[in-house]
């Protein structure tokens, strides 16, 4: 069995599941009231320019429209995807969101041809960056989105806590014996790895801990401001929760 790769998870978010799942919750949940908290919190100037990554069916970037954000940019790598998201914004009066094709690890290229300029935040919502399959790929998303804002830019992003629950350490202590024996499954490129498949299509996901992040944060020049559980932050509606398992959210400092 091949390792997954860009490809794949590609593939994986432009499949008809996915996509129905993702669009249906750009249409009816919105924002998260994490979400809209911590954007406020980090993006107090509603006139900045953001750069949104993993747009995906514009659950967030729409999110961003109806709370007064104006200058948006916002991009995927999901073409079926981002259709969806163009064609939500145009129903919404939201015309002057920028929406481009890219890829998260090979960000600068299409940004500049695209003429957008620095960003004074971004953010990567729900999981994308740990979309990413292998470290130094993430890296090169963490590197891109880094060069594509301006010094003292916040980012905002979330991932899944391999630490989250008792539950949840004691499988990683399975899975760990399981690559020391060898016997994990092919595909995983790394140690973390997840991919599975339910009604809503495959999925491929890396779950950090913390150091990992951390490290990663400081390899590409960005400063660590803040994390938290979700449950700590806010109360999400069952709809949410069910959308979304428990998360992490993370905010960083460009410098
Ligand atoms: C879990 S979905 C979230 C979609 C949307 N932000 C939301 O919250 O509903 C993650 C998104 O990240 C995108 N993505 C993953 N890897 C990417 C990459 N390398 N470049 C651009 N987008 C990527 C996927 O196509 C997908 O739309």
């Amino acid at each position: 069995m091949a390792r997954i790769t860009a490809a794949t998870v590609r593939a994986d978010f432009n499949d008809l599941a996915a996509v129905l799942h993702y669009t249906r919750a750009a249409h009816g949940l919105g924002l998260w009231a994490s979400e809209r908290l911590l954007i406020e919190r980090f993006f107090p100037d509603r006139e900045a320019p953001l750069l949104e990554a993993g747009c995906g069916a514009g659950r967030v970037t729409l999110g961003l429209w109806a709370l007064g954000y104006r200058q948006l940019t916002a991009f995927d790598f999901a073409a079926e995807l981002l259709d969806q998201a163009r064609s939500l914004a145009a129903e919404r009066g939201a015309e002057t969101i920028r929406f481009l094709e890219a890829d998260a690890t090979k960000l600068l290229p299409s940004l500049t041809a695209a003429g957008v300029a620095p960003a004074a935040g971004a953010l990567f919502p729900f999981n994308g960056l740990m979309q990413i399959p292998g470290r130094e790929n993430r890296r090169r998303a963490l590197a891109g989105l880094h060069a594509a804002c301006l010094p003292g830019a916040t980012l905002l992003f979330t991932s899944h806590d391999r630490e989250s629950s008792r539950t949840e350490r004691a499988l990683w202590r399975l899975e760990a014996e399981r690559w020391a024996r060898g016997e994990q499954d092919p595909r995983l490129v790394e140690f973390g790895d997840r991919y599975f498949t339910d009604e809503n299509g495959r999925t491929f996901m890396h779950l950090p801990d913390r150091a990992e992040v951390l490290a990663d944060l400081a390899a590409t020049g960005w400063t660590h401001r803040f994390d938290a559980a979700r449950r700590d932050i806010a109360r999400e509606t069952s709809a949410v929760r069910e959308f979304s398992d428990e998360c992490r959210f993370w905010a960083a400092r460009r410098e």
